[in-house]
């Protein structure tokens, strides 16, 4: 896959492609990530891509033949492009998922005030990553491209993002790990038990629990396998008795 990305802060993404996950699949050509800077296509001598607001008001606004510009250079036809703004629809999992079966995704980044309004007819869709407002795009850039490069093939170990909280709807189970004991507060014996079963059983409980207690919503509407039925109902006597 080809994740490309224009905005007017390029260094912001040293980071992001030197570190860890996402630095391993650039190196094993798993994605590739090209950073693109605006200024490139800026058609004055001092590289202005804003200017001030038509009928006034404080900051910039990223001009929209300056991204017109740098989007008919860079993607071709099958391109996705996703404006980030908080104006968008709410990023979610699913759009991952979406996301990750693309070819090419490319991602606008504003900065100021924000982009021309005739920008949001340039594009595929357009994504916020939360209900609060950012400096720029570009952390939510990093934040999409970052969940969308883990679920590409060999990125990790797919083992790794299946029970992860929302990939399969519900919260993750709890994890624990050496010591056993610390303080009085031990890890729950079936972990340690070596029944793979009993194990999972208690993975999908948990996870339920974890659900049902912190995000109630994820459950509404969801078919329940007749396990997570039984699994549901136990959890709910449980805590709704404490
Ligand atoms: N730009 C500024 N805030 C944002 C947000 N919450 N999501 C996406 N893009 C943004």
């Amino acid at each position: 896959m080809k994740i490309k990305i224009l905005t007017l802060f390029p260094d912001m993404f040293n980071g992001f492609v030197g570190e860890s996950i996402i630095k391993r699949a650039i190196d094993n050509n798993v994605v590739e990530i090209e950073i693109i800077d605006y200024r490139t296509y800026s058609n004055d001598k001092h590289n202005h891509v804003d200017d001030t607001p038509c009928g006034g008001g404080a900051g910039m606004v990223i001009r929209c033949d300056v991204i017109d510009r740098a989007i008919k250079a860079n993607s071709g036809d099958n391109t996705y492009i996703c404006l980030m703004t908080p104006q968008g629809e709410r990023y979610s999992e699913a759009i991952t998922k979406e996301l990750a079966l693309k070819d090419e995704i490319m991602l606008i980044c504003g900065h100021y005030e924000g982009f021309d309004e005739r920008v949001r007819g340039y594009v595929d869709r357009e994504l916020s990553i939360g209900d609060y407002v950012l400096t720029g795009g570009e952390i939510p850039a990093m934040a999409i491209a970052d969940s969308v490069i883990r679920l590409l093939d060999n990125a990790i170990n797919s083992e790794s993002y299946k029970d992860d909280s929302y990939y399969n709807g519900l919260l993750e189970y709890p994890q624990y790990t050496r010591p056993v004991e610390y303080n009085g507060d031990s890890v729950p014996e079936v972990l340690l038990s070596g029944n793979h079963k009993k194990i999972n059983e208690y993975r999908l409980k948990e996870s339920l629990r974890k659900t049902y207690l912190r995000r109630p919503d994820l459950l509404e509407g969801r078919l329940l396998s007749k396990e997570e039925e039984k699994f549901l109902k136990e959890v709910k006597d449980e805590e709704d008795n404490k």
